[in-house]
């Protein structure tokens, strides 16, 4: 059946050809009059050239959402099923883990689909009416390819607002426990999948665990600012680090505790309730200093709008941070705000000259391999993580 047409500007078809997968509302030329959300359409120029195939989106700023920019291809279940198992086929390669991200949305070719592997169990998310639409299919589809033991869908956060839908959570087949343990070697954790944040673990900082186990050194002190479960303290006290884990939620703090004895290094951890914020001041005006401060704070700006008062409390945690450093000590800074990440240098660079201080910027890795960068999809690359280290300038 022919698909709905709608003409979009010359350059974001050129885009699109070049594997860019959004079309924003200033490109929209014209569509038909009441195309409802998430209907499949066929975004063509104004001479009939075909760009792509995609959902459309009248009340999101992102009107278009390409699924294929291959003319003649039908987005029906064996379409689904064929980019829904090319997207797990290529995370076979990601082993000694059994939580992992197997569908990350337009980066997978399958534009607002997240699905997360917690063990046996799937999480999902619907972010996009266009995929709203397709959400039974989909459903069948993870049923019928993995086998979960339960899907649980998690499509309850904020992101759903611009896109005129509903939060929406529950679970959707099979049974999904209140907690599930996952194995990320050499670690185990626990993880609320019904209450946790994101789908429950912070899965896209893998990498970043393992590069802190490697880098903290045995009877380090180290600060683990908004430390949510736990994972990245644990990781520096399997180092053989003494930790303090600062968060605000209590929820998270318990399971953090529970996290730690788990694995062994309960007796090298500390737990603090309260806001990092504060505790930071305190902390620099204090005698005690860190050879790590870990800062992997919430998006600190949602919007483009909020990007100043997000840049003034970045500016704020790392000034404090870095008083909080001891000579020579190191600062890890894990950024998840795009408007943010992509000035993070200069962002940095002015804190370092609050405190006078000279900076090395030791390593930098973006977020873990199951969540790729498309580099022709910017918002694709959406947290980074930077080691600093306070340097001395050679006087020689
Ligand atoms: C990005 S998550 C940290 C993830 C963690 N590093 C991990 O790998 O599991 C940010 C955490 O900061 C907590 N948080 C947000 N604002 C806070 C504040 N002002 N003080 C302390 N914790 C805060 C959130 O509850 C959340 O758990």
């Amino acid at each position: 059946m022919a698909l709905p047409q709608v003409v979009i500007q010359p350059q974001a078809a050129k885009r699109v050809r070049h594997h860019d997968g959004w079309i924003f509302r200033d490109e929209l030329v014209r569509a038909p009059a009441d195309l409802p959300a998430g209907e499949l359409v066929e975004a063509i120029t104004d001479g009939g050239g075909f760009a792509a195939i995609c959902a459309f989106n009248p009340a999101s700023h992102i009107v278009l959402r390409v699924f294929t920019t291959i003319p003649g291809d039908t987005i029906d279940r064996a379409w689904l099923a064929r980019r829904m198992a090319r997207a797990v086929a290529k995370r076979i390669a990601l082993t000694g883990t059994d939580a992992k991200r197997l569908i990350f949305s337009e980066a997978d070719g399958l534009p607002g689909l997240i699905a997360d592997q917690y063990g046996a169990h799937l999480v999902i998310q619907i972010r996009t009416a266009g995929m709203e639409r397709l959400r039974d299919l989909v459903v069948d589809l993870l049923q019928e390819q993995l086998q979960p033991a339960g899907i649980l869908e998690r499509s309850d956060k904020e992101f759903r607002q611009e896109e005129g839908l509903a939060p929406t959570a529950g679970v959707l087949r099979g049974a999904v426990p209140d907690r599930i343990l996952i194995r990320e070697e050499p670690w185990q954790f626990w993880v609320d999948p019904h209450r946790g944040l994101k789908t429950g673990f912070y899965l896209d900082q893998r990498l970043t665990r393992r590069k802190l186990r490697e880098a903290v050194a045995p009877n380090q002190r180290v600060l683990d600012a908004f430390s949510y479960t736990g994972s990245l303290g644990i990781a520096a006290a399997t180092g053989g680090a003494r930790v303090v884990c600062v968060e605000q939620q209590e929820p998270f703090l318990e399971l953090a505790k529970e996290n730690a004895k788990l694995n062994g290094v309960a007796d090298r951890m500390e737990f603090v309730a309260g806001n990092a914020f504060y505790w930071l001041d305190a902390q620099a005006k204090g005698s005690t200093r860190y050879d790590w401060v870990l800062l992997d704070p919430p998006a600190l700006a949602k919007s483009k709008a909020a990007v100043h008062q997000g840049r003034q409390a970045l500016h704020h945690l790392l000034v404090h941070g870095l008083r909080a450093l001891a000579p020579e000590g190191r600062m890890l800074v894990s950024v998840c705000t795009y408007h943010l990440l992509r000035n993070l240098e200069e962002i940095v660079r002015i804190a370092a000259g609050d405190d006078d201080v000279r900076l090395t910027v030791r390593d930098q890795w973006a977020q873990a391999s199951d969540h790729p960068w498309i580099l022709q999809l910017p918002a694709t690359r959406y947290l980074v993580s930077w080691v600093l280290a306070c340097d001395a300038p050679s006087t020689a």
